[in-house]
């Protein structure tokens, strides 16, 4: 199915950001400089590409399909789990935010530790987040949504991503992945 095939492929490309995430960490740990630019990049790419673009579908689009038409299991999944599972990788981003930006101010050790907590906070919770939605949630709907609702899900799916192309928002922060995936993920 377009829609479901498509969010798993934006999965591969947020599981990219979470490796960054990760090799950054490590650079710090073995006492290198944070680079604050690059960590405000994927601070945008969370928020924008992950957060918007890719969840955004999710809880406009699959989601809300999923819990108008699936009943109580489902509702379960998605309101007691995925969309809390949203939120709390909101919280681990502004976390890392704010503690980038009291460590600009005063680059102290403790803010190390603020920016590496965030970030690792995040990147655990996604990669389990995304394996559920692969191998479970979105097996789920796809097995379990009539015919008719997986096509109205396309529908929305592509114009969706129709609007973003036209703003350019793939392009843009594919881009800013595919910088941050050279500098950090090459020979690693
Ligand atoms: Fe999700
Ligand atoms: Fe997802």
């Amino acid at each position: 199915m377009y829609s479901i095939d498509l969010m798993v492929k934006e999965h591969d490309n947020i599981l990219k950001l979470i490796n960054v995430i990760k090799n950054a960490c490590c650079e710090i740990l073995d006492g290198g400089e944070v680079n604050i630019e690059d960590f405000e990049k994927m601070i945008q790419f969370a928020r924008n590409y992950a957060d918007k673009h890719h969840h955004g579908k999710e809880e406009i689009i699959l989601f809300s399909k999923m819990t108008q038409h699936l009943g109580n299991l489902a509702e379960k999944l998605i309101n007691h789990g995925m969309l809390v599972e949203h939120d709390l990788g909101r919280l681990h981003i502004s976390e890392l935010e704010t503690s980038l930006k009291q460590y600009k101010d005063d680059p102290k050790t403790i803010y190390k530790l603020g920016i590496i907590g965030g970030a690792i906070g995040y990147a655990n919770l996604l990669t389990r987040h995304i394996d559920k939605e692969n191998n479970a949630v979105f097996t789920f709907a796809e097995k379990n949504l009539s015919s008719e609702i997986l096509e109205s899900i396309d529908v929305l799916v592509k114009d969706f991503e129709k609007n973003a192309h036209e703003q350019r928002v793939q392009e843009k922060y594919l881009g800013i992945l595919e910088e941050l995936t050279s500098k950090y993920c090459s020979n690693k």
